[in-house]
């Protein structure tokens, strides 16, 4: 392997499913990006049988262990420093982070967020949508900042909403969408094509538009 890959931590509560597509990619001949540790905050999660499986270490910081959330971030800092990362990225990871621990991290810190942001910040993204009416929802992985589901955007899928969805149906529609943003915002990243300059994203030298990059599905 190129000393050149980037080494990526990744940050699980719950399937794992995007970090099963990010293992997937990084397993590719050529990819330019490996996995160097998934760390996740509940011991239950299935993602941590998927690192198992690709033979990646893998890491349980149980929040439920630690007085405060500064306290909890800090622990969450030392483990992930331990594998030196070139980046972090929030795969599922429901849990609110510290200005601490998002500055530590700045610009190279990502997030997959289920809605197309601005829209539906926050929890139960796909309800929202059907609720509003809209005609298309979709996915956005986004660089972190210290606001929730509020840093620049990189890539968007837009996803139509068809006649009859439920939140099961979209949501299930959207994640097949979201495994493939978010390999690919990845290897820019990999590939330093991808920089977070201020509250803006620049990919390839030119700043995208505020919604990132589109992709309609
Ligand atoms: C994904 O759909 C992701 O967009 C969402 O959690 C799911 C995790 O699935 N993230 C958020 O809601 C963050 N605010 P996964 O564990 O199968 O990747």
């Amino acid at each position: 392997m190129s000393q050149s890959v980037c080494k990526v931590a990744v940050l699980i509560s719950g399937s794992g499913s995007n970090l099963q597509a990010l293992l997937d990619a990084s397993a590719q001949a050529g990819a330019p990006f490996s996995v160097c540790s998934v760390i996740s905050n509940k011991p239950e999660a299935y993602g941590l049988t998927r690192a198992a499986e690709a033979g990646v270490t893998s890491s349980i910081i149980d929040h439920r262990e630690f007085p405060n959330r500064e306290d909890f971030d800090q622990a969450l800092i030392a483990e992930i420093d331990s594998c030196q990362p070139d980046l972090v990225v929030l795969a599922g990871f429901m849990r609110i982070l510290t200005p601490e621990f998002v500055r530590h991290y700045s610009g190279r810190l990502l997030n997959i967020h289920p809605s197309l942001l601005p829209k539906y910040q926050g929890l139960h993204t796909h309800q929202r949508a059907l609720d509003a009416g809209d005609s298309e929802h979709g996915a956005t992985v986004h660089f972190v900042t210290e606001e929730l589901d509020g840093g620049p955007p990189i890539v968007q899928a837009v996803v139509p909403i068809k006649k009859g969805d439920t939140a099961d149906s979209l949501a299930k529609r959207v994640q097949v969408q979201e495994h493939v943003i978010y390999p690919m915002a990845v290897t820019w990243f990999a590939e330093k094509r991808l920089h977070m300059l201020d509250d803006r994203t620049q990919l390839d030298g030119e700043l995208l538009p505020r919604n990132g990059t589109r992709i309609h599905c």
